[in-house]
């Protein structure tokens, strides 16, 4: 199974790709938690990245498809992946075309998630990350077990700096702009998939696999 997960910020991408990935034994590629890994571990490409990220704005293409084209090579890919938050512009979607035909792999399916404006801003305001891993919570819908410590690896949670009103405003701009136009693209080769992102994390997991097992049209 080889997906892709398209939404806007906040919509349940990370959460849901978590499920699916652990479910059918695929690859998770989540080009944002790659960057925050580079972020945290002060690397070249994270500290290119950082300033971008903070305020909401994406990082240059060429950033993200040279880390997603390694992620590829994984041999842990072979049961195939879930990419979650890529591609995110044109540009980005033609360069991830160019190298699944290089590895003569196809995608088999682009979930669009819908979910309200109003909505995700409540799940983006009170999400809260761990500062050590990728592991993410919300303070009303998932808390942790022990408040603002992280139940995977116990590191401290903290509130992502973009996910203060000002980055999310920005955030949600940028993907109007920049990444919505990929649903057409998609839908115009035959790989969307609309999926409601409403409700809880097990409803929409339930709708996920019912959407995963009917065939392709949106
Ligand atoms: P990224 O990390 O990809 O952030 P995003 O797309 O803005 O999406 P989020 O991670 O905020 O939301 P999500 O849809 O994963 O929702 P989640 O499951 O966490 O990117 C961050 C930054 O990195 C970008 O702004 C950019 O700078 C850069 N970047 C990344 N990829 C890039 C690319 N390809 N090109 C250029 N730049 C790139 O859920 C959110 C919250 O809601 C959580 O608290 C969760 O617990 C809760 N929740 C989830 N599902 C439900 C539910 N059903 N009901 C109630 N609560 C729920
Ligand atoms: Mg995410």
């Amino acid at each position: 199974m080889r997906l892709v997960f398209l939404g806007a910020p906040g919509v349940g991408k990370g959460t849901q790709a978590d499920k699916v990935a652990s479910l059918n034994g695929l690859l998770k590629i989540s080009t944002g938690d790659l960057l925050r890994e580079a972020v945290r571990s002060q690397t070249p490409l994270g500290l290119e990245a950082k300033s971008f990220m903070d305020q909401g704005k994406l990082v240059p293409d060429s950033v993200v498809i040279g880390l997603v084209r390694d992620k590829l090579s994984d041999p842990s890919c072979g049961k195939g992946f879930v990419l979650d938050g890529f591609p995110r512009t044109v540009p980005q979607a033609e360069e991830l075309a160019k190298v699944l035909v290089d590895r003569k792999i196809s995608l088999d399916r682009v979930i669009n998630f819908q979910v309200s404006r109003e909505d995700v801003v409540k799940r983006l305001t009170g999400r809260r990350s761990c500062q050590k891993c990728p592991a993410t919570f919300h303070l009303d819908f998932a808390p942790s077990k022990v408040s603002g410590i992280c139940d995977r690896c116990g590191g401290p949670l903290i509130q992502r700096s973009d996910d203060q009103r000002e980055a999310i405003e920005t955030r949600l701009r940028v993907y109007d702009e920049q990444t919505a136009p990929l649903i057409s693209f998609y839908e115009k080769q035959g790989l969307l998939s609309n999926l409601d992102g409403s409700g809880s994390v097990e409803t929409v997991s339930q709708n996920l696999t019912k959407v995963l097992a009917t065939r392709k049209t949106a």
